[in-house]
């Protein structure tokens, strides 16, 4: 292991949860986290509806709470967006940016993911900025191309030391919510391309945390975290069982020993 840096284990709850529901995940998630050593970072990114009760259930714990998504814009007429700075009203640490889904559904293309990014880091949220590359991308080669390119269009609107705010997740599309994982020395071979480009920006971006998303499970977890550039996951479909979710955060912690 060649690196210092923190883990981080962060859920993407993407469109679930009730109410009803979401209490026994959340106080769980809590309350299973406190026992982890304090290079363990955990975090939720729920729906934007349910940012009150994360923060309800969650303040005062170790778990901090995203959006997944914000907006380019500051305010105004934008019906249906939701600004960063709303997202900070409700306590909120983490937003994810770029998801695949996001650029997939909602056509959201670099320029935009890097302004939304931009937007998320001056309102004072860390951004959690997603790329990836397509099973066809991948089959002809072209996986740095795409995902160096996704990159590219973030770190141009960003300062050095607000490229070193950044969390940047990469999320093959082919591997999420599909039970395929990337192969740990495949996924690490990408996550040290994308440390060589944030070096590229600034020694103080080369420790920039890297994650890893794309059906991460409890048994696969560890052998991911253990490669030397992957420092944490970003979790779907896992994150929505805290006793997954937290057997995820306990795999980190094992990496980090
Ligand atoms: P998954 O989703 O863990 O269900 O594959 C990951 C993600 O889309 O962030």
């Amino acid at each position: 292991m060649s690196t210092q840096r923190a883990k981080l284990v962060v859920g993407n709850w993407k469109m679930h949860g009730r109410i009803s529901e979401n209490a026994a995940l959340l106080t769980e998630v809590a309350a299973g986290a406190s026992a982890l050593q304090k290079d363990v970072r955990v975090g939720v990114c729920v729906p934007c509806p349910y940012l009150a009760q994360s923060q309800a259930l969650l303040g005062g714990s170790v778990v901090k709470w995203g959006v997944q998504d914000v907006s380019a814009h500051a305010g105004g007429a934008y019906t249906g967006e939701v600004a960063a700075e709303m997202a900070v009203d409700f306590g909120v640490t983490y937003a994810i940016v770029g998801h695949s889904e996001r650029r997939a559904y909602h056509r959201e293309s670099p320029e935009l993911v890097g302004a939304k990014t931009l937007r998320a880091l001056e309102a004072g949220l860390t951004p959690i900025v997603c790329v990836g590359e397509t099973l066809e991308e991948r089959e002809s080669g072209a996986t740095e191309q795409v995902i160096g390119t996704q990159l590219d269009a973030v770190l141009a609107l960003l300062s050095e030391e607000q490229a070193a705010g950044i969390v940047v997740a990469y999320e093959p599309v082919w591997a999420i919510g599909t039970g395929k994982t990337a192969q740990p020395e495949q996924a690490q071979a990408v996550h040290a391309f994308l440390r060589r480009k944030l070096q590229e920006k600034g020694a103080a971006v080369a420790n920039a945390l890297l994650l890893y998303g794309g059906s991460v499970k409890p048994d696969n977890a560890r052998e991911l975290f253990a490669q030397g550039d992957i420092d944490g996951g970003l979790i779907g479909g896992a994150s929505l069982k805290s006793k997954d979710f937290l057997a995820i955060c306990r795999a980190a912690q094992t990496a980090l020993q």
